[in-house]
Formats: structure tokens, sequence, C-alpha cells
């Protein structure tokens, strides 16, 4: 099974707790532009679908920081449960939320199998995560199942150009190696094929673009996230300081190194 939707890798080492997914929000925190912040932007677009009574769902959350960023503007009156397969990640989610964790409900959950009742949210959340689902249409069914008929879901994703400067230097210092299988999100759930994916349990299907680019000033923040998916025993330290030094002489010589980002939200009702 590939990497990328291999439960026992994913639960047991890349996402056991916050630190690999957090080097690389770093990444994007530090040097992304775009006119809004990405989640500043997600919030707006769930104020504009849930009601101020809303009862949500967010499956896959992470670190929390669709919430932990928009602690000024929760309603009083939204009820949020976060779930997560991995419980290291739920910690560091209520760690990152901080005084308001305390008003979420928070559950160890595999989205394939959710432990809610048939139609139990106004909105059901699964940002960057369906792709490492093993069965992606039983995820989407068991959101689909748990969501009112009149819900919506909200479903983050990238695209195939995603970051495909990086993807290239990587190819280049390591062609063949496995432990950087570069594979793409955009494989399994992307903006290419997600909106056939979902159609299988909703029936009215949008996908809007956030329009963003990274310029990187700085070599090691990129350094953190290129080794963030990988096991470093497995790599040769010598090409990953090869790699480094052409980042480096990139960025002395241009003054920074742009990253395309392919991303966009799919909104799905019916
Ligand atoms: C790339 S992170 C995205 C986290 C968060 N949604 C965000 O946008 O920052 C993917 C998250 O999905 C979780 N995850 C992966 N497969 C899952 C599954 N089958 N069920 C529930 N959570 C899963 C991981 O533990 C991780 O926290």
């Amino acid at each position: 099974m590939p990497r990328f939707t291999n439960a026992d890798y994913l639960q047991q080492q890349q996402y056991q707790n916050s630190s690999n997914l957090g080097a690389r929000i770093r990444l994007h925190q530090l040097f992304t532009v775009a006119p809004k912040d990405i989640h500043r932007w997600a919030f707006e677009m769930l104020l504009a679908c849930s009601g101020s009574q809303s009862n949500i769902l967010e499956a896959g959350c992470g670190r929390g920081d669709l919430w932990a960023k928009n602690t000024d503007r929760i309603p009083a009156n939204w009820q949020v449960t976060l779930t997560d397969f991995s419980a290291g990640m739920l910690e560091d989610a209520r760690k990152n939320i901080g005084d308001i964790a305390t008003r979420f409900t928070m559950q160890q959950a595999d989205v394939q199998q959710l432990a809610f009742d048939d139609a139990s949210f106004d909105t059901v959340i699964a940002n960057y995560m369906l792709y490492h689902v093993p069965n992606i249409p039983q995820g989407i069914a068991e959101l689909r199942r748990v969501l009112k008929p009149s819900g919506t879901l909200h479903a983050f994703t990238n695209g195939q150009n995603h970051m495909h400067e990086l993807t290239e230097l990587v190819r280049e210092f390591f062609p063949t190696d496995d432990a950087f299988a570069v594979d793409s999100a955009a494989n399994y759930f992307g903006l290419e094929n997600g909106a056939d994916l979902l159609k299988t349990a909703f029936s009215d299907v949008v996908m809007l673009r956030y329009e963003s680019h990274l310029q990187v000033t700085e070599t090691q923040p990129l350094m953190d996230y290129v080794t963030s998916m990988i096991r470093l025993v497995d790599v040769d330290a010598k090409r990953l300081d090869a790699l480094h030094d052409k980042i480096a002489a990139h960025i002395a010589e241009k003054g920074f190194l742009h990253i395309t980002k392919d991303s966009g939200l799919f909104v799905a009702r019916g």
C-alpha cells in the first residue's frame, strides 16, 4: 500500500503527534503570499454556510489550526466536535487551541467509521485529510451519513501542481530513493478528481480556489518541510546537504525561491 494511505505508517510515524505537520504548517505560515490567511479565509466560508446554532464536526483535525486561528469569532452557540485517528494529534490540538478547547468535544476516530448517529451535524469539515484515507468513498459516505440532509461538507485539498518546484528539486537529488517516494496527494483526493469522488455521496459540489504562492527566503524551514515527510534514518545525509546547498544558493542569488501553491476548497451539499 502506498505510504500516502498506509494507516500504520500514518498513525505510528507521520502523525503520531503534530511535529511533522507543524514543520509543514510553519513553512506555509512564514512564506505564503496571499490576500488572506488560509484559516481566516476557510472560517469565513464556514460562517457563510453555517447558522449561529450549528453543530459542527471536523474530521482529521490535526493541530486544530482552523479553530486556534479564529478563537475571536467562533459563535457562542456552535457545538464543535474534533476527531482525528491520532491520539497524539488530538492532544496537540488541545494545547494549540488553548483555553477555549474546553468548549470542544474531542474524540479519536477513523473517518471511515464514525461513532455518531445519522444526521448529527449541520456542517462537516475534512481539510487536507481525505487523500490519506484508504477507502475514500467509504470516508466520504461516513461524512455524508453523519451530516443532516440539508448540511454542508467543506474539504480543502491540493491539486497536481501543488509545490511542483519542490518536488522537482527533491527528485533531482533523490531520483530513485524510496524514502522520498514523491507522491502527490492529488493522486488520491485532489482538485482534479475530488468533485467526482464527492459526487458518489453529494449531488451538488463546487470548488473554490485559494490563490496563493510561497516566496521562501530561508533554507532551513524548507529543509524541515522536506524532512518532515520521511524517516531521516532512511536518507543519505550527503544528498540532503546537497539539496540544502542548492536551495541556499538559489535564495542567495535570487533573494527567494518561488513555489507554486495549488489549493482549493470543495463545498458539497445534497
Ligand atoms: C495533513 S493533516 C491535516 C490536518 C488538518 N485538517 C489541517 O488542515 O491542518 C491530516 C490529518 O488527518 C489525520 N488522518 C489521516 N487519516 C485519517 C483517518 N483515516 N481518519 C481520521 N483522521 C485521519 C492525520 O492524523 C492528520 O492529523
